[in-house]
C-alpha cells in the first residue's frame, strides 16, 4: 500500500510498504477515505519530536472497514467509521475510568501512559495517512458513522480536532454564559472556539497572528485578537472593562512564539493566568513536553518553562492538561454534526490526494496564507 513515511527533518515522502494487516484477533483493518495533517505532526516534521525515520505518520483518520480479526464482533466489515486518535484496550485502570489518552496497556514506552497512530513515543502504530490502517482493540475504539459520503469533512474532526477543542473547554470549566480565551486559532483552538460556542459561551476571544485563521474566528462567531498589533491581554482587558474573561484555553504548544517568531514555552501561559480571573479555569490542550533538546534555554530544553506560577496560585486558579480523551466525547460530537449543531468540517482549506502529501505538509508547517487544515484522500 502506498503510506506517507517520515525521512527526516522537513521530509516526507509517500512511499510503498507493506500492506496493513490484522495481527491480533481483536484488530480491524479500516480503507481510509480520509486522513488530516495535524499540527502535532509538524512537531515531527520539524524534528522536535524524535521520531525514527521510516514511521508511517498520520493519526486523524476515517474510512470504511475492510477486515476483521476473529474476536471482533460488534464491528463489521464495510462500517464507516471514526478512528480516535488515542489507542486505547477498554480494559486498564485509566480506560475503565474514560481516559483512554492515558490507557495503561497500549504503550510499551517505559513511563508512558497512552498510544497513538503514527506517533513519537506513542507506541509501535502505523499511522492512517496510508491507504489502510491497522486498528488494534478494534471493539472498543472505532466509532461508527453514517453509510455514505455524507458530513465527511466534518466527522474528519471527531479523531482528534473537535475532541480536543472540546477537552479544552472542559479542562477549563466552562459555564454557559462564560467569557472565554482561546490562544490559538490553528485547527485546534479553531474548534475549543465552536466548541465554547456551542456551550454557550456569552463571548470567545481567540488570539493569534494570522490573518486567515483570525477570519476563521470571526467565522465561527468569535472576536478574533492579533497578538502582532499588540499584548493580546491588554486587547482583551479593554475589551471586557478591565475584567478578563471567565475561562481561558492554551491551544499553541510549547513551541508558542512573539510576534517576531522567538519562541517562548512560557508566553502564552502566562497571558492566560493574567487575563482569566481569580479562580478561574485553564485548559491546556496544546502540547508541552518533557524534554525538548531544540530548546531557547536550559530550562526550556529541559521541559520546564519558567511560567508565573506564583500568579496563578495567588489567583486560586485552577489548570487541566493533557492529551484528550477522544471517545469521551466523540459520540455525542458525532450527535451535534448529524443534527445540524455543530459544522466543524469549516476550518477545512485544502484536499489533497495522498500523493500531493510532502506538498501538504510543506505548506501547511509554513503556514502559507489559507493552508488551515489539509486533508488527504487516499482513494481518490
Ligand atoms: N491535547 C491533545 O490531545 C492535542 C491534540 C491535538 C493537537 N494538540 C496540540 O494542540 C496545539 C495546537 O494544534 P493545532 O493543530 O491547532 O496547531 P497549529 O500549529 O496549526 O496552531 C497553533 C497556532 O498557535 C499560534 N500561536 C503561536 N504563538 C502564539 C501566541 N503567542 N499566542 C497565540 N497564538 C499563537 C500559531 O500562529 C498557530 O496558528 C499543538 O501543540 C498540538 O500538538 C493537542
Ligand atoms: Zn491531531
Ligand atoms: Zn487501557
Amino acid at each position: 500500500m502506498k503510506a506517507v513515511v517520515y525521512k527526516g527533518t522537513r521530509e516526507v515522502a509517500v512511499e510503498e510498504v507493506p500492506d496493513a494487516r490484522i495481527e491480533k484477533p481483536t484488530d480491524a483493518v479500516v480503507r481510509i477515505t480520509t486522513t488530516n495533517i495535524c499540527g502535532s505532526d509538524l512537531h515531527m516534521y520539524e524534528g522536535r519530536a524524535g521520531v525514527e525515520e521510516g514511521k508511517v505518520l498520520g493519526h486523524e483518520n476515517m474510512g470504511v472497514v475492510e477486515a476483521v480479526g476473529p474476536a471482533v464482533d460488534r464491528v463489521q466489515v464495510g462500517m464507516r467509521v471514526s478512528v480516535p486518535f488515542n489507542i486505547a484496550c477498554g480494559t486498564c485502570r485509566s480506560c475503565n475510568e474514560g481516559w483512554t489518552s492515558f490507557c495503561e496497556r497500549t504503550n510499551p514506552v517505559d513511563g508512558m501512559q497512552g498510544a497513538a497512530y503514527g506517533y513519537a513515543n506513542m507506541g509501535p502504530y502505523d499511522g492512517g495517512q496510508a491507504e489502510l490502517l491497522r486498528v488494534p482493540y478494534a471493539d472498543f475504539n472505532l466509532l461508527d458513522l453514517p453509510a455514505g459520503p455524507e458530513h465527511e469533512n466534518d466527522f474528519t474532526m471527531l479523531s482528534d480536532v473537535f475532541p480536543t477543542g472540546w477537552h479544552g473547554t472542559v479542562l477549563a470549566d466552562q459555564q454557559p454564559g462564560d467569557r472565554v480565551a482561546v490562544f490559538g486559532a490553528g485547527p485546534v483552538g479553531l474548534l475549543a472556539a465552536h466548541s465554547a460556542r456551542i456551550r454557550g459561551a456569552s463571548e470567545v476571544f481567540v488570539v493569534d497572528q494570522q490573518p486567515d485563521r483570525l477570519k476563521l474566528a470571526a467565522h465561527a462567531d468569535c472576536t478574533p485578537v492579533d497578538f502582532s498589533e499588540g499584548d493580546p491581554v491588554q486587547q482583551i482587558l479593554e475589551a471586557t472593562a478591565g475584567l478578563g474573561v471567565d475561562c481561558g484555553i492554551e491551544a499553541v504548544g510549547w513551541q508558542a512564539h512573539d510576534p517576531t517568531g522567538e519562541e517562548h514555552p512560557e508566553l502564552v501561559l502566562d497571558n492566560l493566568v493574567s487575563v482569566v480571573k481569580a479562580h478561574g479555569g485553564i485548559g491546556v490542550v496544546g502540547v508541552y513536553v518533557p524534554q525538548d533538546p531544540g530548546g531557547p534555554n536550559d530550562l526550556a530544553r529541559d521541559g520546564r518553562p519558567a511560567w508565573d506560577y506564583g500568579s496563578f496560585f495567588s489567583k486560586g486558579q485552577r489548570m487541566g492538561t493533557g492529551q484528550a480523551p477522544v471517545k469521551r466525547y466523540n459520540r455525542q460530537l458525532r450527535d451535534l454534526i448529524l443534527y445540524g449543531r455543530a459544522n466543524p468540517g469549516f476550518l477545512v482549506s485544502h484536499e489533497l490526494p495522498l500523493d500531493e502529501a510532502a506538498a501538504g505538509y510543506r505548506n501547511f508547517d509554513e503556514r502559507l496564507d489559507g493552508w488551515t487544515k489539509v486533508l488527504l484522500h487516499p482513494d481518490s
